[in-house]
C-alpha cells in the first residue's frame, strides 16, 4: 500500500477533523501517500483529490466541521457515481479509501467495497445511529451543545413560569434526545422509537405544574412522529390545561456547529493512537 485517500461525508460532526488529521499522521508514519478528497462522494465523482502532508492537518483537532468540507450526494447512489468514482480512484492509484461520516456514507463506502475497493469507515454522526458502533465521532459534543442550550432554556422557564418543547436532531434516532433529557433533567422525552401519544405529555406537564414546579422541559427528538411543532400544534386548541404557559425552541444546526469536546477528539484520534482506524467497514 503506498497510496490511500481520506473523505468526510453527510452532516459534519465535531471530531471529524481529528480523525483527518490521525487519519493523515498515521498514514506518514506508515510511509504512504495521503490525499484528501473534497465535498464528500461528490468530489470523488469529481476527482478532487489534494495532497494532504502533516502540516496540512496541523492546528485542526480542536475546531468543529470538516476542513475537507462535506456534501449529500445523491449521485453517488447510482452506478454511474459509483463508476465514476472507482475510475478517478484508479486513475490517482489509490489503493485505500478511508470514509469518515455516518450512516449514509458508510452506506456508500459499503457501496464501493462491494465493488471491491478497499475502504475503512470511522464511524461520525451526531445522530449516533451507526450499526455496529456504540459511539459515534462527535454525538458527545453535539450533546454537550443541546444540554448547554437545556439548562439556559430552564433558567428563563422558571422565570417566567413556563414549558418548553426542545427539538434536538438524531434524524430517526432518539439517542441524542434521551440522553439530553435524562442529563438534562427534562420533565418528558419523545423519541422516535417509542410511539407517544401527546395526552401523556400533557400529562407529564401537568403534573409537574401540581407539583409546584417553576417550568417544566420536555426533550422532542426531530423524527418523532409527533416533533415539537406538531406537539404544540396538538396542544394549541387545550394548552392551558397543563398551567404552564408553551413555549416551543428547535436546536437544529447549532448542535452540529461546537468545538470537539475531549472525547471526539480522543475517539477522532484513535486511528493515530491505534495504527489502525477506530472502525472497518465491510
Ligand atoms: O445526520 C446528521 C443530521 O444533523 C441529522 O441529525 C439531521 O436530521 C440531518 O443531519 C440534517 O441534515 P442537513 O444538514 O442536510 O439539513
Amino acid at each position: 500500500m503506498e497510496r490511500i485517500a481520506v473523505l468526510t461525508s453527510g452532516g459534519d460532526a465535531p471530531g471529524m477533523n481529528a480523525a483527518i488529521r490521525a487519519v493523515v499522521r498515521a498514514g506518514l508514519e506508515n510511509g504512504w501517500k495521503v490525499f484528501g478528497v473534497q465535498q464528500g462522494f461528490r468530489g470523488l465523482i469529481a476527482g478532487e483529490f489534494v495532497p494532504l502532508r502533516a502540516r496540512d492537518v496541523g492546528g485542526i483537532i480542536q475546531l468543529g466541521g470538516t476542513m475537507l468540507g462535506s456534501a449529500r450526494c445523491l449521485e453517488f447512489k447510482t452506478d454511474k457515481g459509483q463508476l465514476q468514482a472507482l475510475s478517478h480512484l484508479n486513475q490517482k492509484k489509490i489503493e485505500g479509501l478511508i470514509v469518515i461520516g455516518g450512516n449514509g456514507s458508510q452506506t456508500g463506502a459499503n457501496a464501493l467495497s462491494l465493488r471491491g475497493f478497499p475502504v475503512v469507515g470511522i464511524a461520525s454522526t451526531i445522530d449516533n445511529d451507526l450499526f455496529g458502533s456504540d459511539m459515534t465521532i462527535g454525538v458527545n459534543t453535539a450533546l454537550n451543545v443541546a444540554l448547554e442550550a437545556i439548562d439556559r432554556l430552564k433558567v428563563t422557564a422558571s422565570s417566567h413560569h413556563r414549558a418548553f418543547l426542545v427539538e434536538v436532531m438524531g434524524r430517526n434516532c432518539g439517542y441524542l434526545a434521551l440522553m439530553a433529557a435524562i442529563s438534562g433533567g427534562a420533565e418528558a422525552v419523545v423519541i422516535p422509537e417509542v410511539e407517544t401519544d401527546p395526552e401523556t405529555v400533557a400529562d407529564d406537564l401537568r403534573t409537574a405544574y401540581e407539583n409546584g414546579k417553576s417550568s417544566a422541559i420536555v426533550i422532542v427528538a426531530e423524527g418523532a412522529s409527533y416533533n415539537a411543532e406538531g406537539m404544540a400544534n396538538y396542544f394549541q386548541v387545550h394548552r392551558e390545561r397543563f398551567g404552564f404557559d408553551l413555549r416551543i425552541t428547535k436546536l437544529g444546526h447549532v448542535q452540529r456547529g461546537g468545538a470537539p469536546i475531549s472525547f471526539d477528539r480522543l475517539l477522532g484520534d484513535s486511528p493515530w493512537r491505534s495504527g489502525v482506524p477506530a472502525a472497518t467497514q465491510g
